[in-house]
């Protein structure tokens, strides 16, 4: 019997060029030779390296299981050495999301976000791969909600027999620190009263019925991690296609509808998530808006064949237009809500510095 692969996704910040908008080549090219050479060693079996905004992402495949020490280990020392070129052409934010000193064996909770599977390779194994910038976790609830759940988006639901019986939500309360896990379509109502909350409820994974795995997320947010504004958590996501699992089609089809995420300028704004090719995942416009990216790969033992740039393709212009109007119309709020966010999640801006200042000037209404 064959063994299982384990696909890993591990993303940081570690310097964006030029401010926040987007990856030095430097940086990637050290990404690609520390990989190559893990890949020569045996360490992982194969690698793609790619930027989306100032978010450096590892794609690796090999055969260690998800948490793996080792695997994290190298990730860890290739963001250690990014940031090191980082800070020699003295890159904006060097080592920004590095928020530990020292590798303390897994690299979730020091900042780097983290998406891993692992699982027996199918005859054919396509895997789509999204990547955010200038966003955060809660960013895939609505797309994973209408891949894995709306049957007005995946018309597999309804007519494939293979998914007919639905899936399974696996829910984190990233602030009680808390799971639940959630059978649709049986308890979709339940799903949707926490999953609409995208602060604080966020789909960790996705599971078929049988209870292989179809889709994991980053769950990791920076400012929960370091009890300040330390920048966003750019969240990535993976998802299995076709057969058992949504078409490719069906899984990119929710992103033809730019989606109001948080995240645009400091964080502290919302905006529509727009799907654009990696040449294009570099926020400029206000720092933003917020961009998307779907690397689709086949697996081949493990091997990583691609990537397809999945949002290359004028399919997807018009959610770019409709994105371009949905940006001008938030922006024309200025510094008023709902452009900006609400009060309760600005408390992880750098807000509360500016508004402690003004702590002694409040005075009681008189009656
Ligand atoms: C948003 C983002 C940027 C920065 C902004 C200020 O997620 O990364 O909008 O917040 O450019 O950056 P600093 O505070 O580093 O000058
Ligand atoms: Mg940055
Ligand atoms: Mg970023």
């Amino acid at each position: 019997m064959a063994e299982n692969v384990t696909l890993s996704v591990i993303k940081a910040d570690v310097g964006g060029y030029v401010g926040h908008s987007a990856m030095h080549g430097d940086l990637l090219e050290e990404a690609k030779r520390r990989l190559g050479s893990a890949r020569t060693q045996n360490q992982i079996l194969d690698f793609h390296v790619t930027s989306c905004g100032d978010d450096l992402e590892l794609i690796m495949t090999h055969r260690q299981g998800v948490d793996n020490q080792a695997i994290h280990l190298l990730a860890w020392e290739i963001f250690e050495a990014c940031t090191e070129v980082a800070r020699r052409l003295k890159l904006y934010g060097a080592g920004q999301d590095l928020l530990a000193d020292a590798f303390s064996g897994n690299v979730k909770g020091m900042g780097p976000g983290v998406a891993e599977m692992e699982f027996k390779e199918r005859q054919s194994e396509p895997i789509i791969i999204f990547m955010a910038d200038k966003t955060s976790a809660g960013a895939w609830n609505l797309p994973l909600y209408k891949v894995f759940a709306d049957p007005a988006n995946t018309a597999g639901l309804i007519i494939a027999p293979s998914m007919h019986d639905g899936f399974r939500y696996e829910v984190h309360d990233v602030k009680g620190k808390k799971r639940i896990f959630f059978d649709t379509p049986e308890e979709l109502y339940d799903l949707l009263v926490f999953i609409g909350a995208t602060g604080r409820y966020i789909v960790k994974a996705v599971y078929a019925k049988d209870g292989e795995v179809a889709a994991v997320s980053s769950t990791q947010r920076l400012a929960l991690i370091a009890g300040k504004y330390v920048g966003k958590d750019d969240p990535v996501c993976i998802v299995r296609s076709q057969g058992k699992f949504p078409a490719v089609g069906e899984v990119l089809e929710p992103f033809t509808m730019p989606h109001i995420v948080e995240g645009w300028m400091r964080g502290s704004h919302y905006g529509p998530l727009m799907p654009v090719p990696v040449r294009q995942a570099t926020p400029s416009r206000f720092d933003g808006p917020p961009r998307v990216v779907a690397l689709g790969f086949q697996l081949a033992e493990g091997r990583l064949v691609g990537p397809r740039d999945m949002f290359d393709d004028p399919a997807f212009d018009k959610a770019r237009q409709l994105c371009n109007d949905l940006a001008d119309h938030m922006r024309r709020h200025g510094a008023f809500e709902p452009h900006r966010l609400p009060m309760e999640e600005m408390e992880y801006t750098t807000l509360p510095q500016v508004m402690d200042k003004l702590q002694g000037r409040w005075e009681e209404i008189p009656d």
